[in-house]
Formats: C-alpha cells, structure tokens, sequence
C-alpha cells in the first residue's frame, strides 16, 4: 500500500510517500521548517501545503511529538500547548482533506524498526530513542509496544530533566563537542538502562548517523545500534501505523509487530 508518511518534529516536518509492504521510499524525502508558534492551525496548514505538493489525495500517517492517547495529544514539549487535549488525527484530516492517523513519533520510529529494521526478529526488551530537538522513546517487549513512554522528560540525579541536558538540539545550541555530549547522552542512557534492563537499544533521529562519533562513550551493558532507517524511520513508522489503523481500526498499542 502506498501511503503519505509524515515525521512531525520540533524542528522540522519530514515527508515522503511510502511503501507499506517494503518500508521503501517511493518519493524524494522533503523536508520543511515547523512553523512557529507551532499552533494546530500553523502545523494545520504546513500539512496541507506538504500534501498539495506530493499531489497527494490518499491516506497519511504521521508521527507526532507528543503523547498521544486514543487520538488525543496529551503533552506539548515542544511545539504550542493548544494542542494538549486536542483529538489531533480528526483536525488534521479536517485541515488536509484527507484521511490522517497520529501515534507519537517515537513510537511510530520504534514500528518501523522492529518490522524493518535493526529490531526485526528481536524478541526480549528493546528500547528505542529518538535523538532530536527532543527525546523520544518507544519500548517493545517481543514485538509488543508499550506506548507513550515519555522517557526524554526523566529526571536525572544531576536534578536536570534529560532532554533539556542530552538531546541534539541541546549539543547544537551549545556548540558542544562530541566528547562534551557524548558523556551526556551516556549518562540518560545508564539511567534509562538501570531502570527498564533493555536486551537491545536503537538510536533514531539526526544523529543516528553520527553513533560513530559517540559510541566509545557509551558504556551501557546492552548493545546500542543506530535505526536501520536513521533518520527516516518516523516517516515509515508513521505509514505503517496508518495502515493498520486502516486495515484493523484500534489503537497503536493493539499493533502486533510479528517476530
Ligand atoms: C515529547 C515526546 C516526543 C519526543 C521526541 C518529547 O519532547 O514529549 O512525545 O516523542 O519529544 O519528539
């Protein structure tokens, strides 16, 4: 099936039309600047603009950084606070004309590995962290997810909430080098693993491309893998999640990741 994945960032909006049963790209991956204030009608409008251009008229999946509990956005981060409470799928397939599902885009990055990716066939406990403007989690237990997890707003013991301490756009904002970050994000990851005891972790977003720069700073017991997709798997994720929804109706967490 051939469906219009989108990757709703703090930052930027990812797009590209997508092949459900490979998790190919079938279009340029395009990429715009979230407006802001990242309001519901200024996203509204940045999709509608994104689908006009892909000529697009068919159904849209789309990664959204925030929770997102049976359709209704439940946190704001990183983009307006209006949308807390706001049943976002519905609004946006108002603004676009077209059918829309929404699942947090961590989440929807963690499908797309674990069907595609560097999860696939990996039963046990696999963590996904998405390394952006903020910082996304999915956890997996044997191909099942348990959605929502909002692990980038753990405390850590220096007192700072992680992804103001650890994520991409704190390295860039503050010019920090490699060496710099790197114990950082170590140290979110030593904490997530001391809590949750992951078999596997997978690091999505920006950065996954640069895992090299950072890894001899890694110093978890778990292997720690960059997503198969690197930057694109919120762009599959979120197709495959609108397929489902389409084939089956139900929430994320009733997806079965087969492995
Ligand atoms: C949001 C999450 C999101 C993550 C990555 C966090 O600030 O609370 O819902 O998954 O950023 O975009």
């Amino acid at each position: 099936m051939q469906i219009l994945g989108i990757d709703v960032g703090g930052t930027g909006i990812k797009t590209a039309i997508v092949d459900t049963t490979t998790g190919l790209l079938l279009s340029e991956r395009n990429r715009i600047a979230t407006p802001r204030p990242a309001t519901p009608e200024a996203i509204g409008k940045t999709l509608k603009a994104v689908v006009d251009q892909h000529h697009w008229s068919g159904p849209i999946g789309i990664g959204f950084p925030a929770a997102i509990q049976h359709g209704i956005a439940r946190t704001a981060a990183n983009i307006d606070n209006s949308f807390i409470g706001m049943p976002v799928a519905k609004f946006f397939s108002e603004q676009t004309g077209c059918p829309v599902y929404v699942a947090n885009d961590a989440d929807v990055a963690g499908l797309a590995e674990m069907r595609f990716g560097a999860g696939k066939d990996h039963a046990g406990v696999v963590l996904i962290v998405t390394i952006g403007t903020g910082l996304g989690t999915a956890l997996f237990i044997d191909g099942h997810l348990f959605p929502n997890t909002e692990l980038g707003h753990l405390y850590l013991e220096n007192g700072i909430e992680a992804e103001r301490y650890a994520s991409e756009s704190v390295r860039v904002v503050n010019n920090l080098k490699w060496k710099e970050w790197g114990p950082r994000f170590n140290r979110y990851l030593t904490t997530l693993e001391s809590l949750l005891w992951p078999d596997l972790i997978v690091l999505g977003g920006g950065v996954s491309k640069d895992l090299g720069k950072f890894s001899p700073m890694i110093t978890t017991k778990a292997p720690v893998v960059a997503a198969s997709f690197l930057n694109q798997a919120g762009i599959v994720g979120a197709a495959l999640f609108a397929e489902e929804q389409l084939k089956n109706g139900g929430d994320i967490q009733s997806m079965d990741i087969s492995i």
